[in-house]
């Protein structure tokens, strides 16, 4: 049966689904197939990015399923090479041509990519994008809450969401609380916690017990708890179908935090100070 997602207000005036399905790594053929697996469940946020070279696949998949374009919310982001007013321009153009749409409803630059120090001049092309009506919503990946600030204090303008990498190891408390503060909504990448156990967590097990859901249902809920829009990736019909099956309970409050309590029990996030593309 195909699920019903809420939505979360952004700051501009449009509203994100409350969890989305997430395309890297798949290249074209495998993301077509996923994307029209997902929508056919329910699923109505689609996060590709130039970097994962599957926008194509993406697009077909997004045709195969017979969505409405207005019924979906299309995020993409763009690389390094195209910091700048008119390369974001260049990026949105090769985005939605290979998507096969006229308009994204999010864009996001990919990674702030400091040692390049142009992340606030694609930040002018991405407010350029947006006043044109080109895209709905714009925001970023992979900032930091200095690097947020500033981009306000320099265009005025604050990212309507930032996607970092986000899950019960790694909480990301300091810049939660800097994206609420500013109205930012939080999208949380490697929602599942990619490349460690936290899926075989026995506290993740014990709460899914109580609940009757699955690891993956719980990490996800827990997310949502926290306004957190994941975007968990999965190629397998079943899984995309349970991923979205979360919003049919609640954590309780101990239950939170209990998960919230596994924050730092795994590798270190990603330093987008020195990584990024
Ligand atoms: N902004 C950024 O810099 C950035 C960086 C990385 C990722 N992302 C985005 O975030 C998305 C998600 O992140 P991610 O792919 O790194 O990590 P993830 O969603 O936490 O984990 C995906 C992995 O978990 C498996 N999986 C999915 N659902 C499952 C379930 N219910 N139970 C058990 N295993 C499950 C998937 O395998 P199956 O496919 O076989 O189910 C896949 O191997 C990416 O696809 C991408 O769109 C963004």
């Amino acid at each position: 049966m195909s699920q019903v997602v809420p939505t979360v207000r952004l700051e501009h005036g449009t509203s994100i689904p409350q969890i989305g399905v997430g395309t890297s790594p798949m290249l074209d053929q495998e993301a077509e197939r996923a994307v029209a697996s997902a929508i056919e469940v329910g699923y109505r946020l689609i996060d590709t990015a130039e970097n994962y070279r599957n926008e194509v696949g993406v697009g077909r998949g997004i045709k195969a399923s017979g969505a409405k374009r207005e019924d979906l919310f299309i995020t993409s982001k763009f690389n390094k090479d195209h910091h700048s007013v008119g390369g974001v321009r260049a990026a949105f153009e090769a985005s939605v041509q290979k998507l096969g749409v006229e308009y994204l409803d999010l864009l996001l630059i990919h990674w702030p990519n400091p040692a390049q120090d142009r992340y606030v001049d694609a930040w002018r092309g991405l407010v350029a994008l947006r006043e044109a009506g080109l895209v709905r919503a714009i925001g970023v990946s992979n900032f930091k809450p200095a690097q947020l600030q500033r981009l306000i204090d320099e265009t005025g303008v604050v990212p309507e969401v930032n996607q970092i990498q986000l899950s019960p190891y790694w909480t990301r408390d300091d810049a939660r609380a800097f994206h609420a503060e500013h109205g930012i909504v939080t999208e949380g990448w490697s929602p599942l916690g990619k490349r460690t156990n936290l899926l075989e967590h026995p506290k993740v097990a014990e709460i899914a017990n109580a609940h009757g859901k699955t690891p993956g249902q719980v990490i996800l809920r827990w997310h949502v708890e926290l306004n957190v829009v994941p975007i968990p990736k999965s190629q397998d019909p079943q899984r995309l179908a349970q991923n979205l099956e979360v919003f049919d309970f609640e954590l309780t409050d101990d239950q939170i935090a209990a998960l919230s309590a596994l924050d730092g029990q795994a590798t270190e996030v990603v330093d987008s100070d020195s990584f990024g593309h």
